[in-house]
C-alpha cells in the first residue's frame, strides 16, 4: 500500500474527519466477505440532501455502515467488496480545482483508498458499467435497504430495478450479516462513545444549572446543542428539552420554564468519529423534586436500576423491559394509581399506559443502531416475535445480550391526557387502573431516565463519566 503523501495528510487532517487504521476496515471487509461467502456487496455512501435548493445542504451524514465499512465521512463515494475474488474496491473521483475553490484542499481517490486498505479505486463514473459486468456474468449483488430516497434511485438505475423495488430487493443475508458484526462493539468503538458521552455530561450538567424558573427552553437547547458542537463532533440526534415531558419525542422549545415544573432533557452528542450517546435526565424548575415529583422519579430510577442490574449475556432484553414495567407497576400501585396483581397487570400491557415506549435500544454510530436495516431484524432476530400488545409493540430491542452489545436502558412514566381520555372512556384494563386516582395526577408531565449501557461477559457496566442521577444529586447539580 502506498503512503499517503504528507500534504495530502495534512490538509485531510484539517478538512476531514479522523478514520481508524486502514487494517481495521480492511479487517472488517474480510469478516463481511467471509460471511457473505459469495457475490458482491455494493456500498452506497451518502449524498448530500438539499434543504430548500440544491447548494444549501442539509448537514451532511454518511451512511453508518459506510462508515463501520469504508471510514470516509465524504459524499458521493460508493464501494464494492467482492466476497468470490476478495478484492475491496473504493468508486471516488479526485477533486477538480473548482472543488478546492470551493471546499479548500481535498484527498486524492488514491488517498482515499489507501487510509482505509482498499485493493483498488476506479472513478466513480465507472460502478454503473463495473456492475453491468457483474451482473452479466451472473454475480448476485447485495446492498442494504435504501432509507433514503436519492440512494433508492441511484440503486434502481445502477442495477437496472423497477421504480420503487430496490428496498424489496435488498439482502436479508447481507443484513444478518452486518447486524451480527456492527452489533458487538470493538473496544476502540467503546472508546469513541465514551469520548461522546464526555461531551453528553457537560450538556447534561449544563442543562441542571440552566433550568431555572422563567428561562425559555430554547435558550437552554440551543446552549446544550453548543456544547455538542464545541466537543467536536454534533448532537447525535435532535435534542429534546421540554416542560411536556409526556410527549415522548417533543422537539418543540418555545416555552418559558414555570416554578413546580419538570423538565425532561434527552440529548446526546456524537463523537467526531460520528458514534453516537443518548442520556436522559429530568430536572425539577424549582432545583428540588416535589414529593409528587420525587415519588414517580424514584420509581423510574428503581425501574431502570432493577434492568441495568439484571443484564448480562444470554438474558433477554424483552426479559429486562417486563422487569421494568413491573417495578413501575408495582410503585404505581404503592402510590394507588394502580391496583390488582401487578404481574396480570403487566402480562395484559395496563402499565403502559404510564410507560407506553420501550425500555431502550442498541447504540453505536447510530442513535437507534442500524434501524434503518429493519427493527425487527436488528432488535429481533429469529429467536423473538414481537408483540402486537399496546406499548410492548414499540420495544425496539427484545433479543438475548451479548457481551459488547451497548445498549440504552431508559424507562418512564408519563401522563398522557389523550390516551388517559381513551382508555378511560372504555374502562380499559379498570381491574388494574385507578382512573379516579389518575385523574388527580393528569397534569403532572413525565420522568424519563437513560443511560447508556455496555454489555459486559460478567454483566453490564454504565458507560461515561456518571451524570448526576439520584434525587439529591441532580438537586445538588440544579444548585451549582
Ligand atoms: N433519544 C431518542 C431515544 O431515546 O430513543
Ligand atoms: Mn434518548
Ligand atoms: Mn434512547
Amino acid at each position: 500500500m502506498r503512503q499517503v503523501p504528507s500534504y495530502i495528510a495534512a490538509a485531510y487532517c484539517q478538512t476531514l474527519l479522523p478514520v481508524f487504521s486502514a487494517s481495521v476496515y480492511a479487517n472488517r471487509r474480510d469478516q463481511l466477505s467471509r460471511t457473505i461467502s459469495n457475490g458482491v456487496v455494493l456500498f452506497m455512501g451518502a449524498r448530500h440532501a438539499p434543504m430548500n435548493y440544491p447548494h444549501n445542504w442539509y448537514p451532511f451524514r454518511q451512511d453508518s455502515s459506510f462508515l463501520y465499512y469504508w471510514g470516509h465521512p465524504i459524499a458521493d463515494l460508493a464501494a464494492l467488496v467482492d466476497a468470490d475474488e476478495g478484492r475491496h474496491i473504493l468508486f471516488a473521483d479526485s477533486p477538480s480545482v473548482d472543488d478546492v475553490i470551493w471546499s479548500g484542499p481535498q484527498p486524492e481517490a488514491a488517498a482515499l483508498a489507501d487510509r482505509v486498505g482498499a485493493h483498488e479505486v476506479r472513478p466513480s463514473g465507472d460502478l454503473e458499467e463495473t456492475l453491468r459486468t457483474m451482473k452479466a456474468a451472473g454475480r448476485r449483488v447485495h446492498y442494504e435497504p435504501p432509507y433514503r430516497v436519492n440512494t433508492q434511485v441511484r440503486v434502481e438505475s445502477l442495477l437496472g430495478l423497477g421504480t420503487g423495488s430496490a428496498p424489496h430487493h435488498a439482502s436479508t443475508k447481507l443484513i444478518r450479516a452486518i447486524v451480527r458484526q456492527r452489533s458487538v462493539k470493538e473496544s476502540r468503538e467503546v472508546r469513541q462513545i465514551e469520548s461522546a458521552l464526555q461531551v453528553s455530561h457537560a450538556m447534561h450538567t449544563a442543562a441542571m444549572r440552566l433550568v431555572t424558573t422563567g428561562a425559555l427552553e430554547r435558550d437552554i437547547a440551543g446552549h446544550i446543542e453548543g456544547i455538542a458542537i464545541a466537543g467536536g463532533g454534533r448532537l447525535a440526534f435532535p435534542c429534546i428539552l421540554t416542560r411536556r415531558g409526556e410527549i415522548l419525542h417533543n422537539h418543540y422549545y418555545g416555552n418559558r420554564l414555570r416554578n413546580g415544573d419538570l423538565v425532561v432533557h434527552d440529548s446526546g452528542a456524537s463523537s467526531p468519529m460520528q458514534y453516537a450517546s443518548d442520556i436522559t435526565r429530568t430536572i425539577p424548575v424549582s432545583g428540588t423534586f416535589s414529593a409528587r415529583q420525587r415519588a414517580i422519579y424514584s420509581l423510574v430510577l428503581r425501574a431502570q436500576e432493577a434492568a441495568i442490574g439484571a443484564l448480562r449475556p444470554g438474558y433477554r432484553f424483552l426479559d429486562a423491559h417486563l422487569l421494568a414495567a413491573r417495578s413501575v407497576a408495582a410503585d404505581l400501585k404503592d402510590l394507588g394509581l394502580m391496583h390488582g396483581d401487578t404481574d396480570e397487570a403487566v402480562a395484559q400491557g395496563a402499565h403502559a399506559l404510564f410507560f407506553p415506549h420501550g425500555l431502550g435500544h442498541m447504540m453505536g454510530l447510530d442513535v437507534h443502531d442500524m434501524e434503518g436495516l429493519g427493527e425487527d431484524l436488528v432488535g429481533y432476530g429469529d429467536s423473538v416475535k414481537r408483540s402486537d400488545q399496546f406499548g410492548l409493540a414499540y420495544l425496539r430491542l427484545a433479543r438475548a445480550l451479548r457481551a459488547g452489545h451497548v445498549i440504552t436502558v431508559e424507562p418512564g412514566c408519563y401522563f398522557i391526557g389523550a390516551l388517559i381520555d381513551q382508555w378511560r372512556a372504555k374502562r380499559r384494563h379498570a381491574a388494574f387502573i385507578n382512573y379516579a386516582e389518575v385523574e388527580r395526577w393528569r397534569t403532572f408531565g413525565g420522568v424519563r431516565i437513560e443511560d447508556d449501557v455496555l454489555v459486559t461477559p460478567s454483566g453490564s457496566c454504565i458507560l461515561g463519566p456518571p451524570i448526576p442521577k439520584a434525587v439529591l444529586d441532580v438537586e445538588a447539580a440544579c444548585a451549582a
